[in-house]
């Protein structure tokens, strides 16, 4: 089944460049109306005049046959969101997709890390997306019809050293998407998460060159496609990059009852395995502290960048 987004309106933010440009290509080289957002210029997430790789992205795509209009909207700023978002309805009637892309990073240890970075960080990722969604929201559930992509990351599922500010940043989407995804379903409004992993600008002098080169934006494109299609899940974390597929979940381990009692605390650290252990997970008989480690140590061996 081919995946067609012709009469379909998409808004894809921080597209200057990056997975944003690999993004807003692939949707309009498959018939999108695409509005292609990026502050351009300014990188520190201020608000940024007409962006000139907004721009070059909105012509390469006119250039190839497609319908683009460049937007120089920060995403922090509401106001000018919602102006992108009528631009994009005066233009075309309608938006179908929001794809929220736009970021930033301000890496520092936690110990070394400036709150006003901290801020920073929120202010674009989390607070851009809220301002972008905010913004479509009346529309999709007026036409009845919305794909929203959050796009998070490993650092906010999983953490990643010096990325206190992101990764909180990123897990927010994860709790965002998860309510939206509840409220928007009556409206046919599907709200999913990508976990990309690419060598773009922001991953520059993060990893080994050969690393860099298996990992093209172009590689984490299909999963956005496809949460942004009409047969878009609802509701899920979909991780790509270098053209491998997977998906992160929230879960629960099984309930373990212990009561009310006084000594529950003590019980608690008894059973602590137990209680944490996931399905198949091996429990140790003995030891609690010593296995309440063993599973931290496996749980840390899950942590990726
Ligand atoms: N590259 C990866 O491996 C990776 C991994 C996990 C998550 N991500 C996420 O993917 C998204 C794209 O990242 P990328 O790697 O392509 O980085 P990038 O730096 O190439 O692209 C980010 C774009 O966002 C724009 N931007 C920044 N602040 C903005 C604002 N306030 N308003 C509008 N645009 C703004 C920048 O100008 C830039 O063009 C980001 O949300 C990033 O956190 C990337």
């Amino acid at each position: 089944m081919s995946i067609d987004f012709k009469n379909r309106v998409a808004i894809v933010t921080g597209a200057g460049g990056g997975l944003g440009r690999a993004h807003a290509l692939a949707l309009a080289a498959r018939g999108a109306k695409v509005v292609v957002n990026d502050l351009g210029g300014a990188r520190d997430g201020s608000v940024g005049a007409p962006s000139g790789a907004a721009q070059a992205v909105a012509a390469e795509i006119r250039a190839a046959g497609g319908q683009a209009i460049a937007n120089g909207a920060s995403v922090t700023d509401y106001e000018a969101v919602q102006a992108m978002v009528r631009q994009a309805v005066d233009a075309w009637g309608r938006v179908d997709i929001l794809v929220n892309n736009a970021g930033i990073l301000r890496d520092k240890s936690f110990a070394k890390m400036d709150l006003d970075d901290f801020r920073l960080v929120l202010e674009v990722h989390l607070m851009g997306a809220v301002n972008c969604t905010k913004a479509a929201w009346p529309h999709m559930t007026e036409q009845r019809y919305g794909r929203i992509v959050m796009t998070t990351s490993s650092s906010g599922l999983y953490g990643n050293f010096g990325q206190a500010n992101y990764g909180a940043a990123k897990m927010a989407l994860v709790g965002l998407m998860q309510t939206l995804s509840i409220e928007g379903a009556k409206h046919d409004i599907r709200v999913n998460c990508l976990a990309p992993t690419a060598a773009t600008r922001m991953t520059e002098g993060l990893m080994p060159e050969a690393v860099l080169q298996a990992l093209k934006p172009e590689a984490v494109v299909p999963a956005m496609l496809v949460l942004a299609s009409s047969d878009a899940p609802n509701r899920t974390i979909l991780c790509a990059g270098a053209g491998t597929f997977e998906a992160a979940h929230v879960t629960l381990t099984g309930g373990v009852w212990m009561g009310t009692d006084a000594g529950v605390p003590e019980q608690l650290v008894a059973r602590l395995a137990e209680v944490t252990a996931r399905a198949g997970e091996m429990v140790p008989q003995s030891g609690a502290a010593q296995g309440a480690n063993e599973v931290g140590k496996a749980r840390a061996g899950h942590a990726s960048t």
